[in-house]
């Protein structure tokens, strides 16, 4: 009785191992054991337009600046690849402008063939999306106030809540200055991007992972 007692409690011990492995079955391939953080959210400011141009590139004929790919994929807490959702994403031009912008800086109404700083990227089966623009500029709020220069994100998945934020660079003079609070600068939101000293005509790239919240 008691052999068989010791029995039980040591097949006991071998298989818990086991059971706690099995969620590990329905993680997808990548993902990390422990919850991700989902990426923090941040102001949308006034110059989004819902029906940007489907396209991944966004770098207008003729505009002089620093070439740079960003891409990633959109996963939730999990780290489950979420496809076919829509990434929107705008900049301002790298002398701080957006594609919708009058003289006095108010946001206008301008058809999609204008709408050359920004674009839908749809992710696809593996969750991924990319984007090619211009590195944007640093732009006043007002008060001699600069924003760092920034790259604004918007995603939207069926079952999930829509995310707003703003991606960041590492080497921007501005980061530290920025408003202070919850839809500002943090550094949760930096892109690496490399080399981080490109030549003259050489492209910047770096990724980054969005998370998403049910
Ligand atoms: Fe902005």
């Amino acid at each position: 009785m008691q052999n068989m007692s010791r029995r039980s409690l040591i097949a006991g011990i071998i298989a818990l191992p086991a059971i706690f492995a099995l969620p590990v079955l329905f993680r997808s391939k990548g993902a990390s054991a422990a919850t991700l953080k989902v990426t923090p959210t941040q102001v949308d400011g006034p110059y989004f337009l819902p029906n940007a141009p489907f396209t991944k590139r966004f770098i207008p004929q003729g505009m002089a600046g620093q070439e740079i790919h960003v891409s990633g994929t959109v996963v939730d807490v999990n780290g489950a690849v979420i496809p076919g959702a829509t990434v929107h994403v705008w900049v301002a031009s790298p002398t701080g402008v957006y594609d919708n912008q009058d003289a006095a800086g108010r946001p206008m109404r301008i058809p999609p063939a204008q709408q050359t700083l920004r674009g839908r990227i749809i992710t696809d089966a593996q969750g991924a999306y990319a984007f090619e623009c211009l590195r944007p500029g640093n732009y006043e709020l007002g008060n001699g106030m600069m924003r760092p220069a920034h790259i604004h994100v918007m995603v939207e998945a069926r079952g999930f809540q829509t995310l707003i934020t703003q991606l960041y660079f590492t080497d921007d003079q501005f980061n530290k200055k920025d408003l202070p609070g919850p839809g500002f600068f943090t550094p949760e939101l930096l892109v690496p991007l490399t080399p981080a000293a490109p030549a003259p005509n050489q492209i910047q790239s770096g990724t980054y992972q969005i998370v998403l919240a049910r």
